[in-house]
């Protein structure tokens, strides 16, 4: 009787055992496999869990949707605000239910119902002449003071890095009042808004302009640079940037499950897994982005530029503004 009782025993456990090792969960993203696959490698080691990644260049929103009722797709995962914004919108998301996402991602950096999840943050800011201007902190409302025309640089008023920053100023502050700033920013560029982020750093450098705005990873990406790229990183001083009366623009990288996910379990297994420490900083550091989580301090961004302290409007507003924003970037001919 005992020994039948230990077999039934031995037998269910050995049931069980076997699901547990044919656990998978299927990502979708077009983040770099550099970028992810130390995460993804942690993930497997500490749960047993086998992340299959499709690494996409673009078009992953019209993939799951083209995939339907039947697409493998679990989790999502973007760069861009309005890029999983509109994958909420599209419909082919589900809400992320974890008490692990509630405490530890604020709300303004969730979607709606909890569409997606903020991992980590890409901060706008404002960069100045490390010799030529002295101060330490300023509101993006400052970069319109005529003191500083002839002087600022910035990259296209419609590329989605501008775009999202306008939004965001959109909507704090209307349309007039944004339309007489973007009027203002054109006035005073030193040069057509265009190129990259890292050549506004360039033209610090040369002298062309004092004042620039930049995402904060490109300034990490040029500390370790072994190029020209590194004088560009010496000729700049990132300021404390923040909206007047508010915190500093961010953009995103965030995750969604998807609608139809066939492994939802492991879905948020693996976004509670990167919102913890190992996998924040791992993932984190290899773009110089900001952890979300607060208590991640070792990330090399935080080491570099202290903390951050982003905007409380929520990201959602921002994407909703987007459009509004760019026809305002149009009207002005900001990009003439
Ligand atoms: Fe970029």
């Amino acid at each position: 009787m005992i020994d039948k009782t230990i077999s039934v025993l031995a037998l269910a456990s050995c049931l069980l055992a076997t699901p547990a090792l044919a656990q998978s969960v299927n990502l979708y993203t077009t983040r770099e496999p550099a970028l992810l696959n130390p995460v993804l490698e942690a993930f497997t080691k500490d749960t047993g869990i086998k992340v299959n990644a499709v690494f996409l260049k673009d078009g992953l929103q019209q993939r799951v949707q083209a995939e339907g009722a039947n697409s493998p797709a679990d989790v999502m995962l973007v760069v861009d605000v309005g890029e999983i914004n509109a994958a909420a919108d599209a419909g082919i998301t589900q809400p992320v239910k974890s008490a692990v996402v509630d405490k530890t991602v604020p709300a303004a950096l969730r979607g709606s119902g909890d569409s997606w999840v903020t991992l980590t943050q890409r901060a706008r800011v404002v960069v100045v002449s490390k010799d030529r201007v002295k101060q330490d902190a300023i509101s993006y409302d400052e970069l319109a003071d005529p003191k500083w025309k002839g002087k600022f640089c910035i990259r296209a008023g419609q590329h989605p890095y501008n775009n999202a920053f306008f939004a965001a100023y959109l909507a704090r502050n209307g349309a007039e009042k944004t339309e007489t700033y973007l009027k203002a920013l054109k006035a005073n560029a030193a040069r057509k808004p265009g190129g990259g982020d890292r050549d506004v750093a360039r033209d610090i450098q040369s002298g062309l302009c004092d004042i620039a705005i930049i995402n904060t990873y490109y300034i990490g990406l040029m500390s370790q640079a072994t190029n020209e790229q590194k004088g560009w990183y010496e000729a700049i001083k990132p300021l404390k940037t923040s909206f007047t009366g508010g915190g500093t623009h961010v953009n995103v990288s965030a995750a969604a499950i998807a609608k139809n996910a066939p492994n939802r379990d492991n879905a948020v297994k693996l976004i509670e897994y990167m919102l913890g420490e190992k996998a924040q900083t791992l993932y984190a550091d290899g773009n110089f982005e900001f952890p979300v989580n607060p208590d991640v301090k070792e990330a090399a961004a935080v080491k570099l530029l202290g903390a951050l302290t982003p905007d409380t409007l929520p990201l959602g507003d921002v994407a909703k503004n987007r459009k509004a924003a760019s026809e305002l970037v149009d009207k002005v001919g900001f990009d003439n």
